[in-house]
């Protein structure tokens, strides 16, 4: 039986792309010469679309390809396609939640502790020699019974909380409405308030139109000067030019970012600041979790084409 042929945005680790391409036929779009061009040749043969949380899947793209019937994601978030078009042309959407809760908790809290004990610079320090001729490291500041806001308690969300109870963080939270089953934690609906009532403001949300830049210039303003953000969501979800100049005019202490407008390529005005802790959108880069992922991505692409029920369905 011939092999579901299946659009490859980008490349895997070997222990995906061995088992991906034993069963299915992986068309590389990212190795094509001319991608416009390799689309329109191979298009109507396309029947799925392994993407990664980071990749767009427009319209178009989902019109260029008319047999289309699945777009498994690599990711949880699934921001990057256009759930619209699939919903029109009856195409099929998958991610892979759950697998990678815990490491992306666990990167926004060691953002956290790094942004607010200096962690980079204090490495710098002690490896430059700047410790035996300058002396001592400038002091910095505590993490442990600080106030914590949670702007979306969702699967991440909620592991980032309870590992922040663990430091005796005060622990408040954000969603649409406030979990039953919580009652240690404090539910404050809006983001200013939330803001304003945290020195660490942890971005968590899974990014939509409706989370468009929630984090704006009047929550930076609400978080303050000794508050600090750390974004391990979508940059989407930050109005990027209102962060720039809160940390420039230094009306907030600092921010730890894992996810940029225009990523990989980040804003060179970030680059010149030094209250800010930059990462290369790797919350979920671990060995284990991405083994995780490839394999939740291929039993949901495996379900799909042997007419099962889909492990991890968005649509
Ligand atoms: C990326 C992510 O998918 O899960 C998500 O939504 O953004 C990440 O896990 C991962 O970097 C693969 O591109």
């Amino acid at each position: 039986m011939a092999k579901p042929p299946i659009l490859q945005f980008g490349p895997y680790p070997d222990w995906d792309q061995q088992p991906l391409e034993e069963a299915f036929e992986m068309l590389k779009l990212y190795e094509a010469d001319d991608p416009k061009a390799y689309l329109a040749e191979i298009g109507t043969r396309v029947r799925g679309i392994a993407a990664r949380g980071t990749h767009k899947v427009p319209r178009e793209m989902i019109a260029a390809c008319p047999a289309l019937e699945i777009i498994a994601v690599y990711g949880v978030g699934y921001d990057g396609v256009d759930l619209d078009a699939c919903g029109a042309q009856g195409v099929r959407v998958t991610n892979t939640p759950d697998v990678l809760t815990g490491d992306v908790a666990d990167l926004g809290v060691a953002m956290m502790l790094a942004l607010s004990r200096n962690m980079v610079e204090a490495s710098r320090w002690a490896r430059s020699g700047d410790w035996a001729t300058k002396g001592v490291f400038p002091l910095t500041r505590r993490v442990h019974r600080r106030p914590a806001g949670i702007l979306g308690l969702g699967r991440i969300g909620y592991q980032v909380a309870r590992r922040l109870a663990g430091f005796d963080m005060e622990i408040a939270y954000s969603d649409l409405s406030p979990r039953s089953d919580i009652t240690e934690w404090r539910f404050i609906p809006d983001a200013v308030a939330l803001a304003e009532a945290s020195d660490f403001l942890f971005v968590t949300l899974a990014a939509s139109e409706a989370t468009r830049h929630i984090v704006n210039a009047g929550v930076l303003a609400a978080l303050g000067p000794d508050g600090m953000l750390i974004n391990i969501s979508r940059a989407s979800n930050v109005d990027e030019a209102a962060l720039l100049e809160a940390l420039e005019a230094r009306t907030i202490a600092g921010a730890a970012l894992d996810v940029f407008a225009g990523e990989p390529n980040i804003d060179p005005r970030f680059l010149a600041l030094n209250n800010v802790l930059l990462q290369p959108h790797h919350a979920s880069g671990t060995v284990e979790t991405r083994k995780a992922m490839g394999q939740l991505m291929r039993d949901n692409l495996t379900a799909h084409f042997a007419g099962q029920a889909l492990p991890t369905p968005v649509l």
